[in-house]
């Protein structure tokens, strides 16, 4: 039996209809800022992503494109200004950044009650009702519940430690009570971890890295790799962690790639946005 593949498109897409209904309740359209700096292509490609999403949901979106040479200094200062903007509900600071730019400091420097990312340290450590979630552990969380709803006991894996995704991704799947285990670069047997994995993450950016004999049968298996592998014609294609031909005749549902967790991503950060304003909107009134 071959597992059910995640339609991350139709997943994203409910999300976006209950998101584009809270905003017919809202007086005002939420705005979110994205802020982008140097010229790596990937980042122009996500950031149009975006803003091109909220737009067509009703959002206002702008786009604040800063050279590579940018200080960290000026940079700290357009978030100051976006912080202080009352039209401004949602600040996104796309990653990476320039390697002389300290990004925990840039991070920290977001209004906690704007950053849609949930990447400040004040939303990263408290998943409550109110804190903003990063936009990709959440879109997975969701993908995940859609296939079980309750996961106490699940023993989940997640490979890869990064602060966007990893490490957020563990803190939700423990507060959903599941056993969790997080592998990264220097465990030495993330395979045999893996082979007790009723749920795998993996958020590494490695092609083909999870092997069809990594997982447990059955399993859910969500691919959050994307890296982009050139073709010899030209272009380039994305793949993912996930050996999928190999994976999809072991596992119980799994992620493609593209089409899985990319449009849960976007989908989340306009959720976040509109969250956000809602939030703002009712500590103002
Ligand atoms: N770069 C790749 N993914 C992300 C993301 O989710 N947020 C930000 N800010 N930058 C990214």
């Amino acid at each position: 039996m071959t597992a059910e593949i995640i339609d991350g498109h139709k997943h994203a897409q409910i999300l976006l209809d209950n998101v584009a209904g809270e905003l017919d309740h809202l007086s005002c359209a939420p705005g979110l800022a994205v802020v982008l700096v140097g010229d790596d292509p990937a980042s122009h490609i996500y950031v149009r992503s975006k803003i091109r999403m909220a737009r067509k949901l009703g959002l206002r979106g702008e786009t604040k494109i800063l050279p590579h040479s940018v200080t960290e200094d000026e940079l700290l200062s357009v978030i100051a200004t976006l912080n202080a903007q009352a039209d401004i509900d949602g600040i996104l600071v796309q990653l990476p950044l320039p390697a002389h730019i300290d990004t925990l400091r840039i991070m920290a420097a977001v209004d906690p009650a704007k950053d849609v990312d949930g990447l400040h340290a004040l939303n990263a450590g408290l998943h409550g009702a109110d804190s903003l979630v990063p936009c990709t552990p959440l879109g997975c969380l969701k993908l995940i519940k859609s296939m079980v709803s309750d996961l106490t006991g699940c023993h989940a894996v997640v490979i890869g430690s990064s602060n966007i995704v990893g490490k957020p991704m563990a803190a939700l799947l423990l507060e959903e009570r599941a056993t969790v285990t997080q592998t990264h670069i220097h465990t030495r047997d993330t395979q045999f971890i893996c082979r007790g994995a009723d749920i795998l993450v993996s958020a590494v950016g490695r092609p083909g890295l999870v092997r069809g004999d990594w997982i447990k049968p059955r399993a859910i298996v969500i691919d959050v790799g994307t890296a982009r592998v050139a073709r010899p014609e030209g272009g380039y294609d994305l793949r993912g962690d996930v050996a999928f031909e190999e994976v999809v005749q072991i596992a119980g549902a799994v992620t493609p790639v593209p089409k899985g967790v990319g449009p849960m991503t976007i989908a989340c950060l306009m959720a976040n946005t509109v969250k956000a304003a809602k939030a703002r909107s009712a500590r103002l009134h």
